[in-house]
Formats: C-alpha cells, sequence, structure tokens
C-alpha cells in the first residue's frame, strides 16, 4: 500500500536496496531535518550508517535519539574543520571496517539570513562565514574523502540545494550565491571523482520544506504554499527526498553524476499554474 496516501498501490516497499551499503549522513538535527528522514530510509533499506553534525547540533543532543533508532554511532565534526572531518571519515572507516559508499552533505547556514541582513547590505564577514558553512564544506568533504581514499568505487555523494541558485527568491539572500556555489562543486569535482574512483557526485534541488533551516528564512510559509500552489505534484517533503537520496545511493542509478536533480514536484518547470493565477486575479479583483 502506498505510504504517501491510501488510495493509490504503488510499490515503495522495495527493500534492501542499500544492503550492504555504508553511509555517512550529515545534518540531521532533529525530526523534521531532511537527513534525518534520509537516514532512516537508508537504515530500512538495509544500510549502515554513521551520523555527524557540528558539535553545536551535538549538544542540542535530538540526534542521540536517531542514533539509537537506526544503531549509528555519532561522530561530531564542523564541517567546515578539515581535521574533523579527517577524523569522521578515520573513524568511519574503523567502524565500518572499509571504505564508504556514501555521503549525504545536508547542510546550510547563512549568517546574514539569520540576522534578517537585507540582501542590499550585506555583512561580508557574515558571507563569508555561511559561504563556508554551505558551500565550501562540500568540498572540503569531497577532497579529504579523495585524498584519504575513504570513499569506495562505484560511491555516490549528494549534496541538498535550492533552486534560488537559479532563479531569485525574495529574502533567499545570499543563500542563492552558496548554492550555485556548492552546485558547482558536484560538477568539478564529480569529474575528478570519477575519473578516480567511479565516485558520483550530484546535487539533490528539493522543494521547500518546514524544517529549522528552511523557517529561518523570511516569509517561508508563504514561498512554501506558493510552490504547492505552482507545483504538478505538489511540494516534495522530506521523506520523498529522502527516497530520491536512496536511489541515488543505490546502484540502481550508477552513471548519474555532475547533476542537479530536481525534486520539487514540477515546480522548476512551470510557469504559471491556473490555481495560482486564479488567486492572483481574486486579489487584483
Ligand atoms: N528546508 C528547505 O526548504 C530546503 C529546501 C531545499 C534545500 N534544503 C537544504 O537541505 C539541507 C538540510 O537542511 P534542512 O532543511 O534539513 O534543515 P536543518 O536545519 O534540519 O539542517 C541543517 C543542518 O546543518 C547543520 N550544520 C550547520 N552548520 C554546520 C557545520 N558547521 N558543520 C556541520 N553541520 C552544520 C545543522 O546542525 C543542521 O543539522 C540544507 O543544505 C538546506 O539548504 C532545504
Amino acid at each position: 500500500m502506498c505510504d504517501i496516501c491510501s488510495n493509490h498501490h504503488i510499490n515503495l516497499d522495495m527493500n534492501n536496496l542499500l544492503k550492504g551499503k555504508k553511509g555517512i549522513i550529515f545534518g540531521a538535527l532533529n525530526s523534521e531535518s531532511i537527513a534525518w528522514k534520509v537516514a532512516e530510509q537508508c537504515h530500512q533499506q538495509g544500510a549502515q550508517i554513521v551520523l555527524t553534525n557540528a558539535p553545536m547540533a551535538m549538544r542540542l543532543g535530538e540526534i542521540n535519539g536517531l542514533a539509537e533508532a537506526i544503531n549509528a554511532p555519532v561522530v561530531p565534526a564542523d564541517a567546515t574543520s578539515i581535521e574533523e572531518i579527517e577524523n569522521l571519515f578515520t573513524k568511519s572507516i574503523e567502524h565500518f571496517g572499509g571504505q564508504v559508499d556514501f555521503v549525504l552533505h545536508s547542510i546550510g547556514m547563512s549568517v546574514n539570513v539569520r540576522k534578517n541582513r537585507p540582501y542590499t547590505d550585506l555583512n561580508y564577514d557574515f558571507l563569508t562565514k555561511g559561504w563556508d558553512v554551505s558551500a565550501v564544506s562540500f568540498h572540503k568533504v569531497l577532497q579529504t574523502a579523495y585524498k584519504m581514499d575513504a570513499i569506495a568505487d562505484w560511491g555516490s555523494v549528494l549534496g541538498l540545494t535550492y533552486m534560488a541558485a537559479q532563479r531569485t527568491f525574495p529574502d533567499y539572500s545570499d543563500m542563492a550565491e552558496n548554492k550555485a556555489y556548492l552546485e558547482s562543486i558536484a560538477r568539478s569535482f564529480g569529474y575528478h571523482y570519477g575519473l578516480k574512483s567511479k565516485v558520483r557526485v550530484n546535487t539533490i534541488s528539493q522543494s521547500p520544506t518546514m524544517t529549522t533551516a528552511g523557517s529561518g528564512v523570511k516569509g517561508f510559509d508563504g514561498f512554501m504554499s506558493f510552490a504547492e500552489k505552482m507545483s504538478p505534484l505538489g511540494n516534495a517533503t522530506a521523506k520523498d527526498c529522502a527516497d530520491y537520496c536512496v536511489a541515488m545511493f543505490s546502484d540502481l542509478t550508477r552513471r548519474v553524476t555532475m547533476q542537479n536533480l530536481y525534486n520539487d514536484g514540477g515546480f522548476s518547470l512551470m510557469g504559471v499554474s491556473q490555481e495560482v493565477l486564479e488567486k492572483y486575479m481574486e486579489s487584483v479583483d
């Protein structure tokens, strides 16, 4: 039975797509986090997981509940610190008794957005910090893994992004540039890692999703309901994103690399929907 709605009989009960695979998941902060759902889905599909997050998130402590539920160790790492990423890969390889098959980078933060700085009055120290956390950290994770040869042949690395990298959204601010940079790293590193050991690197561009990072963006409710009404399939949920990640970590997608993949119910290719148009006309009347 479909677990999206009770009417359809879509077979999502494909077990063990990740049997025997070992993965590191960054970014599970609480049960709303996209990474949380990805970790649960990967576990359900037979993968072994190491969870990681910034020391600050460790102090909040919710991640321990997930760790227990999916029987995964937690190795703290600030994704901007090379030493901490090295330690993470070393500990993970020890734990798994070998290389890692997949990595999820699910990390985003803009200090300018947090502090409500308008895009036309950015603080550049804040900008640099947010860029390091949200974008450069993806390169740091990839480069560290590459040098340590930490990812097995035909492994899969994913980053999560948002389509503000391509189109302008008010109040997404400097996160738009961070996401553009992140997506570019997937293309560039995808080339090098593909040549070295057939590792694929992609980004998934996800619909607006109600999480701690998401709801930090001003006017986020409006964002979400607009996207819902624009998208023929409606917004992709965190669970939908987790399903897509499982597919991308599985052996079914071995030659998909260097892509930015939209998981957005069709939003990215819409001009306008009838529903949005009607709402707009109501407000004009
Ligand atoms: N929520 C949305 O609407 C949406 C849409 C598209 C893409 N995304 C992306 O999905 C990813 C996950 O975000 P989320 O919505 O699940 O929110 P979230 O707040 O649950 O997750 C963000 C995570 O980043 C971690 N983090 C912050 N600084 C870090 C650091 N220095 N080192 C390591 N980890 C650090 C946080 O601890 C947190 O776990 C982000 O890249 C986000 O931009 C979110």
